[in-house]
């Protein structure tokens, strides 16, 4: 584990001192119609991605930035180590060797996790039609992560501001635009939403919401490990859901993320939205919402009038 965080924070630093050089309408390039960090993502990287060949047994966490993935990363390495020891009697998951998120690496990356053993977990924040197409054909499953579209605009903000490698913003209110007109990394949330809701019935994936997991983290859990077909007795169930709390993950994150943890772990709250949205820009989210996916599995799963009405 040690040694692969330390490939982790490696790339992170690299790709914040490479930011830190370069002027703010740089930091973003366009590919297929969506922008992605220069200083992570490049089209050769995806082009080579489409290699990668998926198994069934993979483990795959989709979810936009700033839905979460940190968190539910914790919890699914966590389960794998606790399976791998149980069924192989390993110590720790040597598998994440590789940066975590599927899109950001190397053009070498994706033959060198062909050739890793199972389970191999990956963390991806691409919508379905940009993912290597072996990914549906051959069944590996995928957990998608969803979180309340005030919540995530919030969050986006702040990280926005709190690390060179994306383009900063010196109101909300500009953020606000750019996060309603598509001009956000990895593209606009909304249309995340209903491109993944065109799978939300694919037995295949399985969709939690931020908001569910903190309500009630121990169901999340075991939800999740069923879903992967990994069985926990009450005290690894336990010891997952406190490994995996905000507290104990901001604790440990100097080791785990290195300086990226403080930007990363803000507040890991619910609601936060209440302190930054005007009555109009309330107005102008429920509606675009309601327009885009308001009525679909995706859009009700979120409870929307629960989180983001005021
Ligand atoms: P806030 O900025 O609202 O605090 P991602 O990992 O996808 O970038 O998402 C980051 C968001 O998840 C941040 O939200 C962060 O605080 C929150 N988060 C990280 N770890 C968490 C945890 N263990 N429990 C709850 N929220 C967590």
């Amino acid at each position: 584990m040690e040694k692969s965080r330390k490939t982790f924070t490696d790339i992170i630093d690299k790709a914040i001192a490479v930011a830190n050089t370069m002027d703010r309408d740089e930091l973003l390039f366009s590919y297929k119609g969506i922008l992605y960090p220069v200083t992570f993502c490049s089209p050769e990287v995806f082009r080579a991605m489409e290699s990668l060949e998926a198994r069934s047994d993979d483990i795959i966490l989709a979810g936009y930035p700033k839905s979460g993935t940190n968190w539910l990363g914790q919890i699914l390495y966590d389960l794998v180590a606790i399976f791998e020891k149980k069924t192989q009697n390993k110590e720790s998951s040597m598998n994440d060797e590789e940066f975590p998120y599927l899109e950001i690496g190397d053009t070498g990356k994706y033959e060198r996790m062909n050739k890793l053993p199972s389970r191999r977990v990956m963390f991806t924040h691409l919508l379905p039609e940009n993912l290597p197409r072996s990914i549906f054909k051959n069944n590996a499953k995928i957990l998608l992560l969803i979180r309340n579209p005030k919540d995530v605009a919030t969050s986006f903000y702040y990280f926005s501001n709190g690390i060179s490698t994306l383009p900063s913003y010196e109101a909300w209110d500009d953020f606000f635009v750019a996060f309603m007109t598509k001009k956000m990394p990895w593209g606009c949330y909304l249309e995340y939403l209903s491109e993944w809701n065109k799978y939300a019935d694919d037995k295949n994936v399985m969709t939690i919401t931020y908001e569910e997991l903190k309500e009630n983290p121990v169901l999340g859990v075991k939800n999740i490990a069923d879903f992967f077909g990994i069985s926990l007795t009450e005290k690894e169930l336990q010891g997952v859901v406190e490994r995996s709390t905000f507290q104990s993950m901001k604790k440990n994150s100097q080791k785990t993320h290195g300086a990226f943890g403080k930007v990363l772990f803000r507040k890991g709250g619910v609601s936060d939205w209440k302190n930054l949205f005007s009555e109009e820009q309330n107005e102008k989210m429920d509606k675009a919402f309601e327009e885009r996916v308001g009525g679909t599995k995706l859009g009700t799963k979120l409870k929307y009038e629960v989180y983001c009405k005021a």
